[in-house]
């Protein structure tokens, strides 16, 4: 049995989902964790079950094949994913937190009625913003977009892309007039038909069977009704979604650190040394209860913010502090639970210490944990002065 949330805040609507994503993650993710992450690749069935379980468009209108739930909801179920496998909740949430909510905030209506419904039935989606030579500095991408009559022509490339071994879908940002520096940064919508060329596959410390890979676009043709938001309108768009996305990131890393935490205690309990269950001994007790203490809070900046982003009110920077503070947390509580877990934790066979490599992504990826700080100072001194 996985622990409760001892966070009351929930619906009963977002409660069921949350048991629901329980038993897919423990039945049908649980038992090809290791296998996935030793050959490096998603299980295709993984990704099938998700959008059968309407986990794809979990935001989506109904009207739209979705499932037509908050945007807590969408955290729920990353958080409830990341406790069985974060390289199954990563690919969730970048196809939802990312992919769908660009489409349905800044698409036409002509291209939600087109896209929305693959999206939530059956195209996984990427996002492609970070480059070789820009990564924090993201608004200052390289790739570019040419009008040519009624498409664009788009050169260059792209690296750090989650999703696209299996993604058929693809948000490229790319600059159509880069005198006007980063406010020539434009949102294309393109399918891997069009030409993608998808170049080296990562291999990487952790989330190993999320894919990770560069793109290669050689005169990708797009047509121009695939721009998304309008012509310049790109930079917005990349950083007001990555706002919210850093929620679904620091669900991710809630889920992670609990996963671990709920492998390793009850295994304290069992195991004896000295004539006694370790978790008995006051100084396991205490590293316990710390863990403990970091999982509430990582719990609570996690849901403040996604409930004050539902509620339309400022979340930016409670989104950076979650995201910052819940990918520490998940550090420290996989560390731990290795520990705890004693020689087996370093081993594969109990899972504890694949937490413990999937956590470090957590302070890379959708902002490193510096730009989260950055994020957050900036708001302090705006604050302040
Ligand atoms: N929210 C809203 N707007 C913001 C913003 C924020 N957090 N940060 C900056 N902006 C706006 C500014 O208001 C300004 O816009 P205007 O000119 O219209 O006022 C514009 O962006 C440029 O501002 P700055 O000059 O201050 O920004 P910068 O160029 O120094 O850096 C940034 C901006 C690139 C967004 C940087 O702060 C950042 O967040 N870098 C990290 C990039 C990132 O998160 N990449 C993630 C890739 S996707 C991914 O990683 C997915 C995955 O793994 C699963
Ligand atoms: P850099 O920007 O070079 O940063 C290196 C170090 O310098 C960091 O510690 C950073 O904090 C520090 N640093 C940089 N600038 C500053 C500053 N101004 N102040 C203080 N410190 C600074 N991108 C996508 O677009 N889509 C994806 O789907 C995607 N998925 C990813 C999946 C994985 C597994 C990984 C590893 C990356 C993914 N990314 C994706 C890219 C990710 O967002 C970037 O790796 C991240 O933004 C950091 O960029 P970088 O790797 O170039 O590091």
């Amino acid at each position: 049995a996985l622990a409760p949330t001892s966070l009351d805040v929930f619906t009963e609507e977002e409660q069921m989902l949350r048991e629901a994503v329980q038993r897919f993650a423990v039945d049908v993710v649980g038992p090809k964790v290791r296998e996935m992450d030793e050959n490096e690749c998603m299980d295709p069935s993984i990704i099938k079950g998700l959008f059968e379980q309407g986990l794809m468009g979990i935001e989506t209108s109904p009207d739209h094949g979705g499932a037509g739930c908050s945007f807590t909801s969408a955290i729920v179920v990353i958080e409830e994913l990341a406790k069985i496998d974060p390289s199954v909740s990563v690919l969730c949430d970048v196809h939802n937190t990312l992919v769908n909510t660009v489409v349905r905030t800044y698409g036409t209506q002509e291209q939600k009625d087109k896209w929305l419904p693959l999206l939530a039935e059956k195209t996984l989606g990427s996002f492609c913003l970070s480059e070789p030579a820009s990564g924090s500095d993201a608004f200052a991408l390289q790739t570019r977009a040419k009008k040519e009559g009624d498409h664009y022509i788009i050169n260059g490339s792209k690296m750090w892309i989650t999703n696209s071994s299996e993604a058929d879908f693809f948000l490229i940002f790319a600059n159509v007039d880069p005198s006007k520096g980063y406010k020539g940064i434009t949102c294309f919508i393109a399918t891997k038909d069009m030409g993608i060329q998808i170049a080296k596959k990562e291999q990487k410390l952790g989330i190993r069977a999320s894919s990770t890979c560069t793109l290669n676009f050689d005169d990708l043709k797009i047509p121009a009704e695939n721009v998304l938001g309008g012509e310049g309108k790109g930079y917005k768009i990349a950083i007001e979604i990555l706002n919210e996305g850093r929620i679904g990131i620091a669900a991710q890393m809630l889920g992670l650190a609990q996963g671990a935490f709920d492998k390793a205690v009850p295994y304290t309990y069992q195991r004896k040394q000295f004539g006694q269950p370790i978790g008995t001994f006051q100084g396991m007790q205490f590293q316990i209860a710390q863990a403990a203490v970091d999982l509430e809070t990582a719990r609570l900046l996690t849901y403040n913010a996604a409930r004050r982003k539902e509620e339309g009110k400022p979340f930016t920077k409670e989104a950076a502090m979650a995201k910052y503070w819940s990918s520490q947390v998940a550090q420290r509580v996989a560390g731990s639970a290795i520990e705890w877990a004693g020689g087996v934790g370093f081993t594969r066979e109990t899972g504890i210490e694949k937490y413990w490599r999937d956590s470090k992504i957590g302070a890379i990826y959708e902002g490193t944990s510096n730009i989260q700080l950055q994020t957050i100072a900036r708001f302090i001194q705006k604050e302040y002065s």
